[in-house]
């Protein structure tokens, strides 16, 4: 991948992922990712922000020898998750009187994970400044997004500001800067709903303070840049804190037809009082795309048939997921079926803790649904229509 200016002092030297097709051996990245490095050279000092994954190590220092990087003064680690800082250790090597610049959260994770030397370290605090010559790294400690060690660097003479994961998509392109927005626009929800939606409490700050500092060019770790940050800025605002769609998500499973009667009956209802639907079939679905879902949808029902004694064991990861990643929806819901006994609800609702959701009473079908069965998920189509509540 040829290197590119970002501007004219800074460089991109980071690396195209074309391949990659799993983060943490769990999300799926249909469009690959991107591990984004900088050189940013002033009239003194040069620093490097962020290095890359292991994986990359060719193809990296290739990079750093086609930048004509001679010379190291600092390496900054805006985060210590090793597809960032990974390579630290080998340029620190080629380097070696470099000093690594980041936050005390971040040196501790670094230490345990790369076991550098303590002496390598220059610890910074929030806003702190440093020179090198005619350029200026202003350091903003940004905990929580997604780690307790997230800082972001803001190049003060050329408004450039790297946001480390925050505000990134996995996205594998030869485009420095956002080209095609409705494209990016999709891998960045996608992961927003996986990586950064645990964290929405944390994140209105954070968009104020970047609005506050008002950079031309916003520069995350993963995907293109932002030369017009408003884009991404708004749609992070709006998954954060805007009104959910009105849409319910109905993920299920079934083996033998009940749930999935259950499942086209509530469509059928909640379309007819003007709701959108998305019903996922977890047996055929991506679970990522089930993540992407949940970012904006109103209400989720999970539907299961009893399986062993419990539900479904794709239904369960849903919940677990659901759990973990705390949506904004405002109503849940749970039906599904058995034969002569279940707890499939009740292990379902205990992984949902963490979300704060209006939570209705279940709807159990004992074999195939019946009258009675439907007369009760009318009564859930209602209770969802009233917990979404009227349009904003
Ligand atoms: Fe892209 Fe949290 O590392």
């Amino acid at each position: 991948m040829a290197i590119r200016k970002l501007t004219e002092d800074i460089l991109a030297v980071g690396v195209q992922d074309w391949d990659r097709r799993s983060f943490d051996e769990f999300m799926e990245l249909p469009d690959g990712t991107s591990y984004n490095s900088f050189i940013v050279r002033g009239t003194e000092k040069t620093a490097l922000i962020d290095t890359s994954d292991p994986d990359k190590y060719v193809e990296y220092f290739i990079n750093l020898e086609d930048a004509g990087l001679t010379k190291l003064d600092y390496i900054v680690a805006n985060h210590g998750e090793q597809d960032h800082s990974g390579l630290i250790p080998d340029v620190l090597e080629r380097f070696p009187d470099a000093m690594v610049v980041t936050n005390a959260k971040c040196k501790g994770i670094l230490l345990d994970h790369l076991q550098l030397s303590d002496d390598k370290f220059i610890v910074v605090g929030d806003n702190e400044t440093l020179d090198l010559g005619g350029r200026t790294l202003q350091f903003i400690l940004a905990p929580w997004v997604h780690w307790p060690d997230t800082m972001f660097t803001y190049v003060v003479e050329e408004k450039v500001l790297f946001t480390c994961d925050f505000l990134g998509s996995h996205l594998a392109t030869t485009s420095l800067f956002v080209q095609d927005p409705a494209r990016t626009l999709m891998d960045a929800r996608r992961y927003f709903a996986e990586i950064m939606m645990p964290f929405s409490r944390m994140i209105p700050k954070y968009l104020a303070r970047i609005r506050e500092i008002n950079p031309d060019i916003i520069a995350p770790s993963h995907g293109p840049a932002y030369n017009d940050p408003e884009f991404i800025l708004d749609a992070y605002e709006k998954w954060v804190s805007g009104p959910p769609d009105r849409v319910v998500l109905i993920p299920y499973v079934s083996m033998h037809n009940s749930t999935k009667m259950m499942v086209d009956y509530l469509v059928d209802q909640l379309t007819g009082m003007g709701l959108d639907c998305i019903p996922m079939n977890l047996a055929k679905c991506d679970i990522g795309q089930f993540a992407v879902n949940l970012v904006e949808s109103a209400a989720v029902v999970f539907a299961t048939p009893t399986f062993l004694v419990g539900p479904h064991p794709f239904v369960l990861q849903a919940a677990i997921i659901t759990g973990l990643l705390k949506p904004k929806t405002r109503v849940v819901g749970f039906m599904g079926s058995f034969g002569w006994g279940s707890k499939a609800m009740s292990i379902l609702k205990d992984q949902l803790k963490m979300v704060k959701a209006n939570f209705l009473e279940p709807v159990m079908a004992k074999g195939m649904p019946g009258d009675d069965t439907f007369n009760d998920l009318n009564e859930m189509a209602r209770q969802i229509l009233e917990g979404i509540g009227d349009p904003e």
